[in-house]
């Protein structure tokens, strides 16, 4: 499947593997993913590669952290080009295990980090967060890797496996990586590609929203500019803001001005088309 990249199914091959790298003394990255790769993954790969001996990508279509059962069917499932982008990124180990693997038994534990997990995202998707760190957990078990990269594209999970990450001590390093976008602004994402060639033409709006709001900010309230982002958006036939949050970047909790926080980010979800798709973005201000 992936010739010059080692492909691996089984945890316990993974861990050999990666027991003996370690003996040499090799570094170890980790870039988790679901599959359906695109440019933003490669940036972490490459920054993976080039920080690290060893770059391990994980993709494994996470069930538990799916709140939408339609939504978990209707994800993109690339393997093979996955694979080929990933060796062109020079990675030397993608981890592909079926749920079986991961899943032997029903994963009961639970996790709860609020405010971080329960605003936002956490509350539209009952469960979601409670599911990414059941598998991000065990990922950082399999691979103990010596850094960790996520894109920023996710900002509110970052926020949460940073509290686990301190919560069960685990040793590795967090690498925050920044979002990378489509040409017209749109940020990229494996859900991009679920868009029809309308909704696609629609979606960089969403961004454009955000960037002027920066503007806007400098000469008004936080309430006027979060007002100012969703009209803008929800102006547009065929999009339709879920929710827009103004929050302090570190508790992820509203601010009322915009002294109330060291750094403050707008967070937005935005439904796009008929099916519809579901997008998110952000901004710093
Ligand atoms: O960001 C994602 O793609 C997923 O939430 C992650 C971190 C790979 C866990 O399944």
């Amino acid at each position: 499947m992936c010739p010059e990249m080692k492909t691996i199914t089984s945890i316990q091959a993974l861990r050999a593997t990666l027991d003996t790298a370690r003996r040499d003394g090799k570094s170890i990255g980790l870039v988790p993913t679901m599959g359906a790769l695109h440019e933003g993954h490669a940036s972490l790969v490459r920054r993976s590669v080039s920080e690290n001996d060893i770059t391990v990508v994980s993709i494994f279509l996470n069930p538990t952290q799916f709140n939408d059962k339609r939504d978990l069917e209707r994800y993109p499932r690339t393997l093979e080009a996955d694979c080929a982008l990933l060796e062109s990124c020079g990675a030397q180990i993608a981890f592909a295990p079926s749920v079986e693997e991961v899943y032997p038994e029903p994963d009961t534990r639970t996790f709860s980090y609020p405010p971080t997990d329960a605003v936002m995202e956490g509350a539209m998707r009952p469960g979601h967060f409670n599911g990414v760190c059941q598998i991000v957990s065990k990922l950082f078990s399999y691979v103990e890797p010596d850094r960790a990269y996520f894109g920023e594209k996710d900002f509110q999970q970052i926020a949460v496996i940073r509290r686990m990450v301190d919560d069960l001590g685990f040793k590795l390093q967090m690498v925050p990586c920044p979002v990378v976008r489509e040409a017209d602004g749109l940020a990229m994402s494996s859900r991009n590609t679920l868009l029809s060639a309308d909704e696609r033409a629609i979606a960089p709006a969403i961004y454009a929203a955000l960037k002027a709001s920066q503007d806007f900010a400098r000469s008004h309230s936080v309430d006027l500019t979060r007002q100012y982002v969703v009209s803008r958006i929800n102006a547009i036939p065929g999009l339709r803001v879920e929710y827009y949050s103004i929050v302090d970047a570190d508790t992820l909790l509203d601010v009322h001005a915009w002294t109330d926080a060291p750094a403050v980010v707008g967070c937005i979800t935005v439904y796009c088309g008929q099916k519809p798709i579901r997008l998110i973005d952000h901004i710093h201000y």
